[in-house]
């Protein structure tokens, strides 16, 4: 969360970070500013609100050095004191800052001849670097080691120098033409430059006319490797109004693209499996939990334990690891704090990590010694669409190369790829869900997966509460909460479930709650009907109308399907 850009050289700076900014305001859009030195002096603009609002206020400016910040409010609320850049005491020093700097509390009770202007913990950074000896590195160095937390910050002073930090935040630092640029998401960098650096943990780095110099936690000189810019595939081809609207309507394009990657088998070939192979654990947050729920599912199907986990939770929890499981962390970004710091806790304890990421040069990618890849191109909405699609798609793919079947699945694959059916939800439908006061989801097995995104989905976007609920779960509780303002959208894409998930449908329906099945069976109740495919597929098509109901449902509330309020789409803080 909270995306940083800096920019130096003979070009105007000012226009790059803001650029910059717009790219990375996926990361929050909660406010933005740019600090900058203008005739010898360092001055700041900020906004609250969209991009869009700083850009009018930056309009005509030049500067050759800049360093920018669009923010995902932790500390504070969304004022403009609170908004990024944060100055130094004696307005010397300008900061932006991604991260959390957890012991701000007692660094501020030291600080204490400082006045201060915002409730943020960045403040109190950039002031204890103020305080520091040295040159501006110098500072930042002996700075950071009084910081607990995690900071990626880019520091500007009146000299027009910038120097950079990095602990736990992405940061990634590129050669561009004419001129230097660093960013939270190589996403900026992707049409700007061919390679670029990146920022290691306690790693420290200054950019000048001069070109980029790398430092270690001891100010010690270091000498960094390039690493190859990696684009995302051209898949975002459909320009709908909002990106979730084109994202959804992309699904089909993007697995087809991913099966064409994977149909030689060779990249699931390449993955180094542990020795004694015993167990699948897969490890995710939010959307990417859900495909990680569906994943264990597949695996389990064909004889592998699995589980799946909530990274937040595996993180300082109690689980017992196996140096015979294939860890897999699930994730759109690559760049979730909560998922990279499972993946560094178990790499330095020498399992086996597997990063499945539809970010080419993510930071997940990095730490893991296996990638798969998914090809969904990029997802620009907040609220995982494709994205979880194709994860979901590559975990199936990856079951069938386990249990050897691959090969001869691969006509029924390409029939389901060819007949892909994204199905909407019409107006009526939309309208009639509208009218209840609470909306519950249900479903067995898979579909009870499929009953958690679809929540997911609603309450993100239009931030009605509803909840999902193993069917079989309703009656011991749930059940109390139905009555005739209640509406159970209800999944069933599974034959051996079937006549148990209709019978909870009744008990629904006696206590005068409203029903609506998203089923390929036939019923006599209410129905969006799905064609029928191989069972362990449907989950990737019985999720479309639930993105869609979302979607529509979020529309008519006037909202903004790509920016919903409170969230950001990269959680690069715990
Ligand atoms: O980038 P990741 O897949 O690791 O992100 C994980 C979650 O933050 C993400 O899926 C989130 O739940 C989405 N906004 C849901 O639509």
């Amino acid at each position: 969360m909270c995306g940083i850009c800096a920019c130096i050289g003979n070009l105007n700076a000012v226009k790059y970070v803001l650029d910059g900014l717009k790219i990375l305001e996926y990361r929050g859009y909660d406010s933005a500013g740019i600090s900058y030195i203008e005739n010898k002096e360092l001055k700041t603009i900020k906004s609250v609100g969209e991009i869009c609002n700083l850009e009018k206020k930056v309009k005509g400016i030049f500067s050759n050095v800049a360093i920018g910040h669009t923010r995902w409010a932790t500390h504070g609320s969304v004022t403009e004191d609170n908004a990024h850049p944060h100055l130094s005491f004696n307005k010397g020093i300008a900061i932006v800052h991604n991260g959390i700097v957890e012991n701000y509390k007692d660094l501020k009770d030291k600080l204490n001849n400082v006045k201060w202007h915002s409730q943020t913990d960045t403040e109190v950074f950039v002031n204890l670097v103020a305080e520091k000896e040295g040159d501006l590195l110098e500072k930042l160095i002996n700075a950071s080691k009084e910081i607990s937390g995690s900071f990626a910050v880019a520091l500007l002073d009146k000299d027009g120098n910038i120097v950079f930090g990095k602990r736990e935040s992405p940061l990634y630092i590129a050669h561009i033409n004419n001129g230097v640029m660093a960013v939270s998401d190589t996403y900026v960098l992707c049409d700007l430059a061919e390679d670029f650096y990146t920022l290691n943990d306690n790693e420290f780095a200054k950019i000048n006319g001069n070109g980029i110099f790398f430092y270690d936690k001891n100010g010690k000189k270091i000498i960094k490797n390039k690493e190859k810019m990696q684009n995302f595939n051209k898949n975002n081809e459909i320009f709908e109004k909002t990106h979730m609207k084109s994202e959804i309507l992309e699904t089909k394009k993007v697995l087809i693209e991913t099966f064409k990657n994977y149909k030689n088998e060779l990249l699931f070939s390449s993955i180094k499996l542990p020795k004694k192979f015993e167990e699948i654990e897969l490890i995710a947050c939010g959307t990417a939990y859900h495909s990680a729920l569906q994943g264990a599912e597949y695996f389990k199907k064909i004889g592998i334990p699995s589980h799946a986990y909530i990274a937040s939770e595996f993180r300082y929890g109690n689980e017992i690891l196996n140096k015979n499981a294939l860890y897999i962390f699930v994730s759109q970004s690559g760049e979730t704090a909560d998922t990279i710091a499972c993946a560094k806790m178990l790499k330095e304890k020498n399992m086996t990590c597997l990063a499945l990421t539809n970010t080419p040069n993510s930071y997940l990618n990095k730490i893991c010694e296996n990638v798969l890849p998914t090809f969904a191109g990029k997802e620009i909405a907040v609220a995982s669409t494709k994205a979880y699609s194709c994860q979901v798609f590559v975990l199936y793919l990856f079951s069938l190369y386990l249990s050897g079947k691959f090969k001869e699945s691969e006509k029924e694959i390409l029939d389901f790829l060819k007949n892909f059916p994204l199905l909407d939800i019409n107006n009526g439908l939309v309208d009639k869900i509208s009218n209840f006061e609470k909306i519950f989801f249900i479903g067995r097995g898979q579909d009870y997966i499929t009953a958690l995104e679809g929540s997911l989905k609603l309450k993100e976007i239009t931030y009605i509460n509803s909840f999902a609920i193993a069917s079989g779960e309703l009656k011991h509780g749930t059940l109390a909460l139905i009555d005739k303002k209640s509406i159970v959208i209800a999944i069933c894409t599974e034959e051996k479930i079937k006549e148990k998930l209709f019978s909870n449908i009744e008990e629904v329906k006696a206590r005068e709650g409203s029903v609506l099945l998203i089923s390929n069976f036939p019923s006599s109740f209410e129905s969006l009907i799905l064609p029928t495919f191989p069972t362990a597929l449907m989950p990737i098509i019985s999720i479309i109308p639930l993105q869609f109901l979302a979607l529509h449902m979020c529309e008519k509330l006037g909202y903004n399907p790509d920016k919903p309020k409170n969230l950001a789409k990269s959680v690069t803080v715990e």
